[in-house]
């Protein structure tokens, strides 16, 4: 037990269940026998520090542990005696001002030194895609298909978010997404279960590590779960109505990956899922997150999600909103205080068994535990200084945005040559910093931003000229046409013109739903003034979602997806351009044609009356294809794909498949292709399977004239498909399988499992 005013620094010397970690400098006190409670020693197992500190909690003391609590400047003072009193369990959120390791070590002064037991608070934030060093949004890293890049990313957030103080990030975004009028579309990983699986669990690795206790490392937290990405007309906060079939085969299996990853954090999303809103929904929440996947850690609402339940209306006040929540599976209440306000009453009524609250208690304790915040609850206030953007941080940041960057048409413009004579860089985003942090840009600075017209300008020589306009604003409100005139006179002796244009970060993101996909204010406007001049064009997009952009794509010459690149975005796309780095990023999301396509995903079924033609299944007034199918991506060279060979056609339950296809660069320049596995199981059982599925992929570099050939193992994991109960079926028949650049090529090749 803690005394108040006892100030005790002891060096403590004691290892964990494996012998092998020693705790230096850690704070520990002494009860009044002069030896240390159970909870506050080092070398006991979690689960009996969990139980004795438990043991010894006021129901008050319980229910601050759920409480988790936002932040603003000033409110310092007002979060004291509650600490005090034990009455909050964590903070998250805040600025830089008030989330400094200082500001954190004195909250957790006041929690661990002066409340009864010294429990600590656990500090979370949202470290979505960096944290001062800002990396490309997570849909544009997706389409690096490269899972060790989300390690290797989030390896450099921790450690910069943990210097700074945090304990714990809301992240990874595991939401899959198939509408890109869902601004949130941007903090996900695209429209494929598969890839999402492993992102998620990458995620989740390089956060926490092996050793989530370590000084670099954070508690990851899956969210939101689930089903939040479904959002009804793509609107943000909306319905969401998903069949169990397809939640399982979906939307549940990237968060599944990261709970099997270790995630020691679930978030319980705001939509209400299938008739009962996500974070009062015993089905996801209990029977299938913690009975059927084991998980042990907590779960968190989101931000008020809790008292949402009222306007959901599923409860009538906050006791009913407290008491559903809990008993479905959340733990902990993020900002509102259903919990905190009511519960107390509600078991002493008997309303509401002490054993739920308990339950959440420990969990919640348990992950303190494993952070290690009992044993060393302050951070280094000094170590952000050294730690922030360092250079493998930056290095890193650069070839993560070049890896994004998706090119989308090249009449073989690109790469520029060096030596041009005049270059004219023109379009809103030519200059601009802050643009292209993206959405949750942390605590990331637009000083740290590299735009483009610096990244071109690091490539010229004194032998070009670069003049560089806006042309017009990102935003709406702009009227000035003037600007426009200025910017086509400016590409009168221009070589080439280089058009950055796209969407403003706050278009995407949170609560940053669109009703249209083309680009903001007059840049249609201006891309057809510069187009008019005869001048080859080249775009750059930055944007946060898949955009409508089939004009742009008809009449530029090249166009270069780079959506919203983080710090090095300019430097990386430079690159690009000037053929120092090959784009070699693939859609992880369908580009639509036009809006009334959307949701489009390549992994759709097939219906009762697929393809063209009256009474079957299409659009009058617009193609069934999209602009840009899953998996597309180009190069500045060319890949030809041989015949798909196979080892066997038809094989049995338990054996495997080899697939082989040989892949040719036949183009002057090397480059990197991302080989594509598809199967299709032509009659499922529990119900139909994806005209594709992506079941493996492989990313290869090729030399120009080199061939290699690439071998693909399929097995049970390939074939099977998620029943509604859970199970993993494989069942016997046919399945095509194609090796493809994308979703939508490629010729399939027939096999059958047999029993
Ligand atoms: C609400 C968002 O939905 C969630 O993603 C985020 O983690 C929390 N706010 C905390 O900032």
């Amino acid at each position: 037990m803690k005394r108040a005013l006892t100030v005790v620094w002891l060096v403590w010397c004691g290892g964990l269940a494996a012998g092998a970690t020693i705790y230096m400098d850690g704070w520990i006190d002494l009860n009044k026998n002069g030896r240390k409670d159970v909870y506050e020693d080092p070398a006991q197992p979690i689960a009996r520090r969990v139980a004795d500190l438990l043991s010894q909690m006021t129901l008050d003391e319980k229910l601050g542990q759920l409480q988790q609590a936002w932040r603003e400047e000033g409110d310092e003072a007002a979060f004291r005696d509650r600490l005090r009193q034990g009455k909050l369990g964590s903070f998250l959120g805040g600025d830089e001002k008030i989330e400094s390791p200082t500001v954190r070590n004195r909250l957790q002064q006041i929690a661990v030194e002066e409340s009864r037991l010294g429990i600590p608070l656990i500090f979370g934030h949202d470290a979505i895609h960096g944290f001062r060093t800002i990396f490309p949004i997570p849909l544009a890293l997706s389409c690096a298909w490269e899972p060790e890049l989300f390690e290797r990313i989030h390896t450099v957030s921790a450690r910069e978010a943990a210097a700074a103080g945090i304990d714990w990030t809301f992240a990874p975004m595991v939401d899959l997404a198939r509408d890109p009028r869902w601004g949130r579309i941007a903090e996900g990983f695209g429209e494929d279960p598969y890839l999402g699986a492993l992102y998620a669990a990458a995620s989740v690795r390089g956060f926490q590590g092996t050793n989530p206790a370590a000084p670099d490392r954070l508690i990851a937290c899956l969210k939101h779960y689930v089903g939040y990405g479904a959002a009804e007309g793509g609107r943000d906060y909306n319905t969401t109505e998903i069949s169990e079939f397809t939640l399982r085969n979906f939307y549940l299996p990237a968060f599944k990956a990261g709970v099997e990853a270790g995630a020691w954090t679930v978030m319980s999303a705001f939509n209400c899922l299938s008739g009962f809103p996500a974070s009062a929904n015993s089905h996801t929440l209990t029977e299938i997150l913690r009975n059927e996947w084991g998980f042990t850690g907590f779960v968190v609402s989101d931000w008020n999600a809790v008292e949402e339940l009222i306007p959901h209306g599923v409860a009538a006040d906050k006791a009913e909103a407290a008491r559903l929540a809990l008993s479905a599976g959340v733990d902990m209440e993020m900002v509102s205080s259903c919990f905190a306000d009511t519960l107390k009453r509600q078991i002493e009524q008997g309303k509401v068994p002490e054993e739920l609250l308990d339950q959440a208690v420990k969990r919640i304790l348990q992950v303190k535990f494993v952070k290690g915040l009992f044993d060393k609850p302050y951070v280094d206030e000094n170590i952000h200084k050294t730690v922030f953007l360092r250079p493998d941080a930056i290095a890193l940041a650069r070839e993560a945005a070049i890896k994004s960057c998706v090119l989308l048409k090249n009449n073989g413009i690109l790469p520029l040559s060096k030596k041009l004579k005049q270059i004219a860089l023109i379009g809103p985003l030519a200059t601009e910093k802050a643009e292209l942090l993206g959405c949750w840009a942390s605590r990331g600075q637009t000083d740290h931003v590299v735009p483009l017209a610096d990244g071109i300008r690091a490539k010229l020589g004194p032998g070009t000229t670069l003049t560089v306009l806006p042309g017009c604003s990102l935003f709406p409100t702009d009227t000035d046409a003037a600007q426009i005139q200025q910017a086509v006179a400016a590409t009168a002796n221009a070589d080439v013109v280089v058009l950055a244009l796209g969407e403003p970060r706050d278009w995407s993101g949170e609560s940053a739903s669109r009703a249209e996909l083309g680009l903001t204010g007059r840049q249609t406007e201006l891309f057809d003034a510069v187009v008019a001049t005869g001048k080859p064009v080249v775009v750059v997009l930055f944007n946060g979602r898949p955009m409508t952009i089939a004009h742009l794509v008809t009449n530029a010459h090249a166009l270069l997806e780079a959506w919203h690149p983080g710090v090095q975005g300019g430097n990386a796309v430079a690159d690009i351009l000037f053929g120092d780095a090959a784009p070699s990023g693939r859609l992880t999301v369908s580009f639509p044609y036009c809006i009334g396509q959307v949701p489009i995903h390549y992994n759709h079924f097939n219906t009762g009356r697929p393809g063209p033609g009256k009474f079957r299944s299409n659009y009058l007034d617009a193609p069934l294809s999209p602009l840009f199918p899953f998996g597309f991506g180009l190069s500045y060279t060319e890949f030809e794909y041989g015949k798909v060979q196979l080892s066997a056609t038809s094989i049995k339950r338990g054996e495997k498949l080899i697939a082989r296809v040989k892949i040719k660069n036949t183009g002057t320049r090397p480059g990197t292709e991302v080989v594509q596995l598809y199967i299709r199981d032509i009659a499922a059982s529990a119900g139909p399977r994806p005209v594709r599925e992506l079941r493996g992929f492989r990313k290869i570099h090729l030399d120009p004239g080199e061939e290699r050939e690439i071998e693909f193992v399929i097995t049970a994991r390939e074939l099977g498909y998620y029943s509604t109960d859970g199970r993993w079926l494989v069942e016997p028949g046919k399945f095509n399988l194609w090796l493809a650049k994308d979703a939508a090529s490629g010729e399939p090749v027939e096999f059958e499992l047999v029993e």
